[in-house]
């Protein structure tokens, strides 16, 4: 029976360029959907689309003083062309501000409604700009941090001290929007009842079941539903871009509501156009297969809001969802002011997308970890595994066969000598576990073994000596077999790599004349066509190229922010999309006068005492001299960056006027100063070596 496999990557931004850590899962999924459109008796698609709802595209639009629509056809044009450059082959790109999409995210949420029971409402407060007159998403209100009292942190959480709270809990809360000071404000919204007795015994029984999750994330949805879900809040005020919802007007379904809907949408809209199907992929009890690729960080949506709303609106539920890990470049966040930043465009300006997918295809093996792009690494594996040895052996052996047999292959009767009959039945003694690799996503492991294969085949050519062959008029016909012998071996290590390197295979494809006969079934067939001339098949990479790549993004991209973690919830975007300011530093305060600065009396203190805090996960309690006579008590949050028994007895720099304050752990008398920025790290002050305890620093 022919399997029938639909597939999602997960929707992007419609208001960010695709960077290499995005590519990582379109490379994963593409090199699963095309390995799987390889085999014969499986029909696989693979759809994706913008995501193109919210409010950081709204504002965006704004900003650029054009229209959502204009910004989200603008981006899906850039999308759409980043992906080809990279060869991802969806069957369907589409956009989630389609009519598909609004009929189906209102159909779905009626049944929730009307035949589930699953819609609640209620009343919320929330931060409401007045200026803006719009309610305030928490990465769209600044202020200071609860906890640490550092200056300009969001809505949801500190990046200085890792507090994480509520945005009516900031000091001094500004509208990131307007500067205007944010008011609370009632609201009626709308909520899937996920805290309700049916959604968590299905989802106990979903998360848990053989298949549906990796085990690291079905361990982790079953800490979540024990700890209790929460309604989720599906609405929004207006003004907001995206979709109203049904008899309640001027609130809108969420953006992450309509979001996974986007993927039975583009499905939809291909299934019009070629006349597939829809039901059979999306009806309760379906017998086709459902699968989606994501990022771990949206794990939450995929395994838990998703399955309740698929499952509670009629429908099927996915097979599984296969979450990967983040992509970190030379071991560390990619960052902008490193020009490890890198996006789709820039890459392909200066190098080829196949030795990406090859290099994110060794590494990738189906679990949700990190993966590192090393560019140095990168760079020797491609010139040695792809140019040194993959594409060698046809380098080597084409030129004889084309100048000496006329193109052709020796004929299958006079083939063979003992040891290529070993070599092919090594080649293809392989086949079940490259393509089990494949399969379950070990694609590493899958690239290790054609590693293997590719070296036997060298060895074969270095123990056979082709070149001393073809001096020998005698050795004519061996000089045939050993070349036909290496160019099929080449034919088939191409077939295995063709998932990973298609634009390769396909130039292979032609120099082998053999254009639609090698998918996987071909593998045992050995050809009888003449090839045609060799052109090179691969260049190695040129260090150079990667460090020109480097420069280039340290030299284009200037935002003003580093990203913070490719987390990619909608809110959580609204901060990476601010206007560039030329550096990766976070933007310079207000300009103060000198009489100002020097209300601030900062002093040199002792740490004489550093102790845990029970019950504070931030807080380290420092016992701090500034030659008073008596000793100061400082509550810090840089608990995360330091152990106590480090800190007795260094010399740091303490806010000394700082009006003291009560905290649930006592009176806190002042505060030592910290860096801190985009990257990881938390780092109190010392000074030079002679500075001594209450000396005033200005
Ligand atoms: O995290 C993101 O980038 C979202 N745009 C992914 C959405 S995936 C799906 F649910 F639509
Ligand atoms: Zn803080």
């Amino acid at each position: 029976m022919t399997r029938k496999i639909l597939v999602t990557s997960a929707l992007p931004y419609a208001n960010g360029s695709i960077h290499l850590g995005h590519l990582v899962e379109y490379i994963q999924t593409d090199i699963w959907v095309r390995f799987h459109k390889m085999q014969a008796d499986t029909q696989c698609f693979y759809v994706c689309a913008d995501d193109t709802h919210g409010t950081p595209i709204m504002l965006r639009a704004e900003k650029e003083d054009i229209s959502p629509e204009q910004l989200i056809d603008r981006v899906w044009n850039e999308h759409t062309s980043d992906f080809s450059g990279f060869h991802i082959e969806f069957d369907n790109y589409y956009s989630t501000n389609s009519d598909e999409n609004k009929e189906l995210a209102q159909s779905i949420y009626r049944k929730l409604r009307d035949e589930a029971k699953l819609i609640d409402t209620r009343i919320i407060e929330q931060f409401y700009d007045p200026e803006k007159e719009m309610f305030l998403p928490d990465r769209f209100i600044k202020g200071e941090c609860p906890k640490c009292h550092a200056l300009d942190q969001y809505g949801d959480s500190c990046e200085a001290c890792g507090a994480t709270y509520s945005p009516t809990d900031l000091i001094n809360p500004v509208s990131a929007v307007s500067g205007a000071t944010p008011v609370r404000k009632e609201s009626e919204h709308y909520f899937f009842k996920l805290g309700d007795d049916r959604c968590k015994a299905f989802l106990t029984s979903w998360t848990q079941a053989q298949g549906h999750l990796q085990a690291e994330a079905s361990n982790k949805m079953q800490e979540w539903l024990e700890s209790g879900l929460n309604n989720w809040d599906i609405s929004r005020d207006a003004p907001y871009f995206g979709f109203e919802i049904p008899d309640a007007p001027g609130k809108y379904f969420y953006v992450w509501l309509d979001a996974p809907i986007g993927y039975m949408a583009s499905f939809m809209n291909l299934a019009k156009r070629e006349g597939l199907n829809f039901d059979e992929f999306w009806k309760e009890g379906s017998d086709t297969e459902l699968y989606h690729f994501i990022g771990k960080d949206i794990l939450y949506f995929h395994a838990l809001f998703w399955p309740a709303t698929l499952k509670f609106s009629g429908h099927r539920t996915p097979t599984s969802v296969f979450a990967h890990g983040f992509l970190t470049v030379n071991g560390q966040k990619m960052s902008k002011s490193r020009g490890t930043f890198i996006t789709a465009e820039s890459y392909l300006q200066h190098l080829n997308p196949e030795y990406l997918r090859y290099y994110y295809a060794a590494k990738l093996n189906g679990s949700m970890e990190d993966i590192d792009l090393s560019l140095e690494d990168f760079t020797a594996r491609v010139n040695s595994d792809l140019v040194g040895k993959y594409v060698n052996i046809a380098s080597r052996a084409a030129g004889f066969i084309h100048k000496r047999f006329e193109g052709r292959l020796i004929s299958a009767e006079e083939r063979r000598q003992p040891e290529e009959e070993e070599l092919e039945t090594q080649l293809l003694g392989s086949e079940e576990m490259i393509a089990r690799a494949y399969a379950e996503r070990d694609f590493s492991k899958a690239i290790r073994e054609i590693m293997r294969l590719t070296d036997l085949v060298n060895q074969f050519v270095d123990q056979n000596k082709p070149w001393e062959l073809a001096k020998k008029p005698e050795m004519e016909k061996r000089l045939h077999q050993v070349c036909s012998e290496s160019l099929n071996a080449f034919r088939i290590l191409t077939i295995y790599l063709k998932p990973v390197l298609p634009q390769l295979a396909t130039r292979v494809e032609q120099f082998l004349n053999l254009e639609g006969k090698m998918g996987w079934q071909d593998l045992t067939t050995y050809p009888t066509n003449a090839i045609n001339t060799y052109e090179h098949l691969m260049t190695r990479i040129d260090p150079k190229q990667v460090e020109a790549m480097i420069e280039a993004n340290k030299a284009t991209l200037a935002p003003a922010t580093e990203p913070h973690s490719q987390a990619r919830h909608a809110e959580k975007q609204a901060h990476e999309t601010q206007p560039a300011s030329g550096t990766s530093i976070a933007p310079i305060a207000e300009t103060i006068s000198i009489d100002d600065f020097s209300k601030i009396d900062l002093r040199i203190a002792r740490i004489v005492n550093a102790e845990h805090v029970e019950g504070a996960d931030k807080l380290l309690q420092l016992t701090l001299d500034i030659g008073e006579g008596k000793t100061r008590n400082v509550f810090a949050g840089i608990k995360s960056a330091y152990a106590p028994e480090k800190l007795i007895g260094r010399m740091t720099v303490m806010v000394a006027n700082l009006a003291p304050r009560k905290m649930k752990f006592g009176l806190s008398e002042g505060m030592v100063l910290a860096a801190s920025g985009d990257t990881p790290g938390l780092f109190i002050l010392s000074p030079d070596d002679g500075a001594q305890p209450g000396m005033r620093v200005k």
